[in-house]
C-alpha cells in the first residue's frame, strides 16, 4: 500500500518529468505536455472567488473524501489556440466552449460561474501559456475543469457545496499517432458510450462509461475507435462526432441529449453552408452507412482530432473499406478549410477567433 510519503513523492517525479522535460509535442504523446501557468477560481456556497491573474502550475493537494474523487462531480471542456499566420495567438471558439461547459455545470446540478468570470480564467491561463503554442500543425490545447472538493463522503444526492474552476493549457501535436491517416472505425451496436440523458454533457463520467467497449475494440479488431449506434442510430465515437460526405454533400446525426453537440461539427457545418453543400442533420443507420462506403467519403470530428478521414469500417464481423480507405477529397477540402479558418490563412468571418495579447 502506498503511504502519503510515497504518494507525494509520485506526484513530485510526475510533475517534475511533465515540467523539466519539455519534449517536442508532436513527439510526445497528445495531452502529456503542460505549459507553465493555470487560472484557478474557488466556489464556496454560491461564491466564486478569482484572485485575477495565472499563477505556476502545481498540483492540488486534495482530502481523500473529496465530493469529486466519490461521486463524479466533474465537468470539463476541450478548446484549442492556434499560432496564427501573423504569429500570435487566437483562440477558437471559445463563446461555444464557455456556452457548454455552463450548460455541463448546470447539469450536474452545481452551481454555474458567470460566463465573464469563466472567460477571464481561459484567456488568463491562455495569455499566459501562449508563448507554447507550437506552429501549426501544432496547437496550444485549452482545459477548463470544474470539481466538487467537498470533503464529504455522505454526499452521493448532493452537489458539492466547494467546487474548483480551473484552466490549464497543453501543447499538442497530432491526436492519433500517425498524424492524418485513414482510421479503422469499430461499430458498436449493442452498448451505450452513456446513458441517453447525460450524453451531451462533457463529463468525466461519461468517457470512464466508454472506455471498455472501446479497449475491447482495439484489442479484438484493431479498431482505432469505436462508433456509438445503439439500435442501429450511429451517434459519435468516445471523442468525436461522424460525418458521411461526398462532393456536395455533408450528413451528421441530428442533435438530441445522447451525444455531445461537438463545436467543430457545428463549424463544418457552418463552412459546408458557405460553401454552397447541402446539410442533412437526420439519423444515419448501419446500412446507410455500408451502402455510402461503397461511393462516398466519411470522416470525425473534434477539437482534438480535426477532421480524421475514416478508411475502414468494422460491423458484426465485416470489414468494409470506405471507397479506396485513402482520405477522400472533401474530407481533405474541409479540413483544410477549417485549419485555415483557425490559423488566420482565411477570413474569420463568422467571429470564431479571439484573439490573444501578448502577455
Ligand atoms: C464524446 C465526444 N463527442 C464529440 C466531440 C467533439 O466535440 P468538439 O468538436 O466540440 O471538440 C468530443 C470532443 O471533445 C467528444 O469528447
Amino acid at each position: 500500500m502506498l503511504n502519503g510519503r510515497d504518494v507525494a513523492r509520485l506526484q513530485k517525479s510526475e510533475y517534475n518529468y511533465l515540467m523539466s522535460d519539455k519534449p517536442d509535442p508532436f513527439s510526445a504523446p497528445f495531452g502529456t505536455l503542460f505549459s507553465d501557468h493555470m487560472a484557478v477560481s474557488t466556489y464556496v456556497d454560491g461564491d466564486y472567488d478569482y484572485p485575477g491573474a495565472a499563477v505556476p502550475l502545481a498540483p492540488f493537494s486534495l482530502h481523500p473524501g473529496t465530493h469529486v474523487l466519490h461521486y463524479a462531480s466533474e465537468c470539463f471542456e476541450g478548446l484549442k489556440a492556434h499560432r496564427q499566420v501573423d504569429g500570435s495567438v487566437a483562440i477558437f471558439r471559445m463563446e461555444d466552449s464557455i456556452e457548454r461547459m455552463l450548460l455541463s455545470i448546470a447539469k450536474l446540478r452545481a452551481t454555474p460561474p458567470s460566463a465573464d468570470l469563466l472567460r477571464q480564467l481561459i484567456v488568463d491561463a491562455t495569455t499566459a501559456n501562449a508563448s507554447s503554442t507550437p506552429e501549426p500543425p501544432g496547437s496550444l490545447y485549452i482545459r477548463p475543469t470544474f470539481i466538487g472538493t467537498a470533503a464529504n463522503i455522505g454526499a452521493a444526492a448532493t452537489p458539492s457545496r466547494e467546487a474548483l474552476l480551473y484552466v490549464i493549457n497543453s501543447p499538442v501535436g497530432d491526436y492519433f499517432p500517425g498524424g492524418v491517416r485513414p482510421l479503422t472505425i469499430y461499430i458498436e451496436n449493442d452498448i451505450p458510450r452513456t446513458t441517453p440523458q447525460f450524453g451531451s454533457v462533457k463529463s468525466g463520467a461519461n468517457y470512464v462509461m466508454a472506455l471498455g467497449p472501446t479497449l475491447d475494440a482495439k484489442r479484438d479488431h484493431v479498431a482505432d475507435q469505436v462508433l456509438f449506434a445503439t439500435s442501429d442510430d450511429i451517434t459519435e465515437t468516445g471523442a468525436s462526432n461522424f460525418f458521411l460526405c461526398d462532393e456536395d454533400r455533408v450528413i451528421t446525426r441530428n442533435l438530441d441529449d445522447s451525444f455531445l453537440h461537438g463545436i467543430t461539427r457545428k463549424s463544418i457545418i457552418q463552412i459546408a453552408h458557405d460553401l454552397g453543400m447541402e446539410v442533412e442533420e437526420r439519423s444515419i443507420s448501419v446500412e446507410e452507412l455500408r451502402a455510402w462506403s461503397e461511393h462516398g467519403e466519411m470522416f470525425l470530428s473534434g477539437t482534438a482530432a480535426v477532421i480524421a478521414p475514416v478508411g475502414k469500417v468494422i460491423t458484426r464481423g465485416e470489414y468494409i473499406e470506405v471507397g479506396d480507405g485513402q482520405p477522400g477529397p472533401t474530407t481533405r477540402m474541409l479540413r483544410e478549410a477549417l485549419t485555415d479558418i483557425q490559423t488566420g490563412k482565411s477570413e474569420d468571418k463568422h467571429g470564431w477567433l479571439t484573439h490573444i495579447e501578448s502577455p
